[in-house]
């Protein structure tokens, strides 16, 4: 695991805006990223979380819905208007809901509920940010996708795969397109990251577990501290020629046959 007090110094002065900032990957970037030397914006619908986040790293509160069109314009004009740029964009405030399933028992609701969170929320935020970075002639944008997104899931989860499949499409085409504008967008493509919620969920159901590891060449889930140095080298410079890129950080689930016993 990363220990964050040891990290070098890549993002001094730059402003980075992190959606889903209260939890998981998104809190454990806020601390990566202000470790490197970043101003952050933290962004959550969760006031208590993402206002801790913030708290903790001398960060900004922007209590926004990433859903909402006007809620996510004054997220990043907040960031532009406290810090003077907006350099980073992890657009990575996303939901993975029991109802949404097997196509089979999964409703138009459930359907439409995640592809407003997890994919038109990118739409809005890629759309609101790269205005700020095409005048200032540089940015990384990195959203979250998922391993789903290359790999087909027998446990499916019908709307969230269909939504992170549209995040790597979109953030590959708006790669390309802003790319001689100095604006970097890639997709982060997590393996499955040891949560709270995952543990919980494992601890209950043993066989549930298995299922899943078998697949991990690695023989283990993701720390939410290790997508997260992952997000700083998309965010940095160290990553300047890495662009409309499916970044995958699985432990290399997606390119696994047969794993070790
Ligand atoms: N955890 C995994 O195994 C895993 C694997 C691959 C990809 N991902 C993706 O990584 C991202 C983060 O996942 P996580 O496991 O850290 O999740 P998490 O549930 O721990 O955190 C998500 C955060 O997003 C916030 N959020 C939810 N809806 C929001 C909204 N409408 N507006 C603003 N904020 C909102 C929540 O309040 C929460 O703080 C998601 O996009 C998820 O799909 C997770």
């Amino acid at each position: 695991m990363t220990d964050t007090t040891a990290v070098c110094r890549r993002l001094v002065g730059r402003t980075a805006v992190v959606t889903g900032a209260g939890s998981g990957i998104g809190l454990a970037t806020v601390r990566r990223l202000a470790a490197e030397g970043a101003h952050v914006v933290c962004a959550d619908v969760d006031a208590e979380r993402g206002e801790a986040a913030a708290a903790e790293v001398g960060g900004r509160y922007a209590h926004t819905d990433v859903t909402d069109a006007e809620q996510v314009e004054a997220l990043f004009r907040t960031a532009h208007d406290t810090y003077g740029s907006v350099d980073i964009a992890f657009n990575n405030a996303g939901i993975s809901p029991p109802d949404d399933d097997s196509i089979l028992t999964t409703g138009l609701d459930a359907w439409q509920r995640v592809q407003q969170t997890n994919l038109t929320s990118v739409y809005l935020c890629c759309k609101a940010v790269i205005p700020y970075m095409r005048r200032q002639g540089k940015g990384s944008i990195i959203n979250t996708a998922s391993f789903v997104a290359v790999m087909g899931a027998a446990t499916s989860q019908i709307s969230y795969t269909a939504s992170k499949g549209g995040v790597l499409a979109m953030s590959r085409e708006l790669g390309v397109q802003f790319a001689r504008e100095g604006i970097r967008v890639n997709a982060l493509c997590p393996g499955p990251v040891n949560t709270p919620l995952l543990k919980e969920l494992f601890a209950k159901d043993p066989e549930r577990a298995a299922r899943r590891l078998v697949h991990v060449p690695a023989g283990r889930f993701a720390e939410p501290e290790e997508i997260a140095a992952a997000v700083a080298f998309l965010a940095s410079d160290d990553s300047s020629f890495v662009n409309a890129a499916g970044f995958l950080v699985d432990g290399g689930i997606s390119g696994a046959y047969v794993t070790p016993l």
